[in-house]
C-alpha cells in the first residue's frame, strides 16, 4: 500500500525541489503539496495522510499553528517540522506538536530515511487495536525541547561540547537532574561533575542526549499515579541496564558509535511498559496480576494476553522519534529471538544487560527469573562470553545505589 505524505511550504521553489528530489520514491509514496496552512487542512480533510512535513515560517497560519491543528484533529499523522537555522524561535513554539525536526536544506537520503523510519514504526507493533489505543487516545509524548536543540546543533556538523553543554545548562531543572544522575554510582565517574558542560565533555554528547531523553520519558509518565508496577523500580532497572551495557561495550572494545547505541538502547529498552501502562491500564493490570500469581515473565504474558510485548511498543515510539535504527532494533528485540548473525552489537548487549540486571539485582521477586536462552547465547559465541560479561558487570559496584 502506498504511503501518503503531505509537504507544506509557502515557497513554490522549495516544494518543486522536494518533488524533484523524491521522484525516485513515486512507486512507494503518494506525494501531496500545499502552499499554506489552510490548503494543507483542506487536503487533510480529503485524504488519509501518513505524514506531514511542514515549513515553520509561513504567512497567515504558520507551521506551529498548523501542526497543532493536525495534532488535535489527526493525531495519528506523523508530524515533521522543516525549518531553517534562523527559525529557532518558531521551532521553540512548535516543540509540543512535532514528532521530529528536519533542518533546511535537507538532503534526499536524510529526508527519505527519516520519513521511512517513522512510518515503518507502526509496522513494529503486531496488534493494531492496541496500537490505535496508544497512538490515538492520548497524544504520545514528544521529544524534549533540549533534545531537539541538541539534535539541531549536531545537524550543523562538528558540534562543540561546550556549546551543547550551554544548551543543556539553559534548562535549569533538567541540568540539576542530569548532574544528580551522572554523579551517581550508575556512572562510576572518578570525580564530581559540577556543570552540564563538563558532563558533555566527560561522557560525550550522545550519552548526555540519551540521559535527557530517558529523564524526560519517565517524567512524562509521572502523572500516572497508581500503576501496575513501580516507576522508581523501573527507573533504577533502566539506569543499571544502561550502565551494564556501557561496561559490556567497553569490555568488548566496541566502536564508539555502536557502544553509544548499546547504552541508549539499554537505557530506553523498557519505555514500552510506560506507554502500555498509560494507555491500556486494565490490560496491564491483568498482565501483572498473572505475572505475580504464577511467577511468570512479563513479555511472555503480554504476548499471550495482548498479542504484543512492551518491547515492540517501545520500539514504535523510538522509531517515531527517529532514533538510530540500531537502537530501535535493539529495543524491539530485547525479549525476542537472536538478531541475524553478524558483528556483535547493541541488540545482543541490550538483551544480556537486561538479563544480568534481573539476575543480579532481583528486579522483582514476583517475576520469573529469565535464563539466557541457548539460541541467544549462541548468537554471542557461547556461554563463556556471557560469563565474562557477568564478571565485568559484577565489578561495577552498584549495590549501594538508592532508587
Ligand atoms: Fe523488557
Ligand atoms: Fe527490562
Amino acid at each position: 500500500m502506498k504511503r501518503t505524505i503531505l509537504f507544506v511550504d509557502d515557497e513554490p521553489n522549495i516544494l518543486m525541489g522536494i518533488k524533484r528530489m523524491l521522484r525516485p520514491m513515486r512507486d512507494k509514496w503518494e506525494l501531496l503539496f500545499a502552499n499554506s496552512g489552510p490548503e494543507a487542512l483542506e487536503i487533510m480533510a480529503a485524504n488519509r495522510v501518513d505524514a506531514i512535513v511542514s515549513d515553520m515560517r509561513m504567512p497567515g497560519m504558520d507551521g506551529p499553528q498548523l501542526l497543532r491543528r493536525i495534532m488535535q484533529e489527526y493525531p495519528d499523522t506523523i508530524r515533521f517540522a522543516l525549518s531553517g537555522y534562523s527559525d529557532q524561535e518558531m521551532v521553540n513554539q512548535s516543540i509540543a506538536p512535532t514528532h521530529q525536526y528536519l533542518t533546511k536544506p535537507c538532503d534526499e537520503t536524510l529526508l527519505v530515511s527519516a520519513l521511512e523510519q517513522a512510518m515503518n514504526a507502526r509496522e513494529l507493533v503486531p496488534n493494531k487495536t492496541i496500537l490505535d489505543k496508544i497512538a490515538r487516545v492520548e497524544h504520545l509524548p514528544v521529544l524534549p525541547d533540549v533534545y531537539n536543540r541538541i539534535t539541531a546543533e549536531l545537524a550543523k556538523g562538528e558540534p562543540s561540547p561546550r556549546l551543547i553543554g550551554d544548551i543543556v545548562a539553559r534548562d535549569v531543572g533538567m541540568s540539576a537532574n542530569i548532574l544528580k544522575l551522572v554523579n551517581s554510582a550508575y556512572f562510576g565517574l572518578p570525580r564530581h561533575i559540577a556543570a552540564p558542560q563538563q558532563a558533555v565533555i566527560v561522557l560525550g554528547i550522545n550519552v548526555v542526549r540519551s540521559v535527557i531523553l530517558s529523564l524526560h520519558v519517565f517524567q512524562s509518565f509521572e502523572f500516572m499515579g497508581r500503576s501496575s508496577f513501580s516507576l522508581p523500580m523501573l527507573w533504577g532497572h533502566s539506569m543499571r541496564t544502561g550502565a551494564m551495557a556501557r561496561t559490556i561495550a567497553q569490555h568488548e572494545d566496541l566502536p564508539k558509535e555502536e557502544a553509544d547505541y548499546a547504552y541508549i538502547g539499554a537505557l530506553l529498552h523498557d519505555v514500552g511498559k510506560l506507554l502500555l501502562e498509560a494507555h491500556c491500564q486494565e490490560e496491564c493490570q491483568r498482565v501483572y496480576d498473572e505475572v505475580r500469581a504464577h511467577n511468570r515473565r512479563v513479555a511472555e504474558v503480554e504476548q499471550e494476553q495482548l498479542g504484543l510485548t512492551h518491547a515492540e511498543v517501545g520500539a514504535y515510539l523510538l522509531g517515531l522519534w527517529g532514533l538510530p535504527p540500531s537502537v530501535v532494533q535493539a529495543v524491539a528485540g530485547h525479549h525476542g529471538a537472536a538478531p541475524p548473525p553478524g558483528e556483535l552489537g547493541a541488540a545482543d548487549i541490550v538483551h544480556f544487560a537486561n538479563l544480568l540486571d534481573h539476575e543480579i539485582f532481583v528486579f522483582n521477586e514476583h517475576y520469573a527469573k529469565a535464563e539466557p536462552s541457548p539460541e541467544r547465547l549462541d548468537g554471542i559465541g557461547g556461554p563463556e562470553r556471557y560469563a565474562q560479561w557477568r564478571q565485568a558487570v559484577l565489578t561495577m559496584n552498584m549495590e549501594t545505589e538508592p532508587q
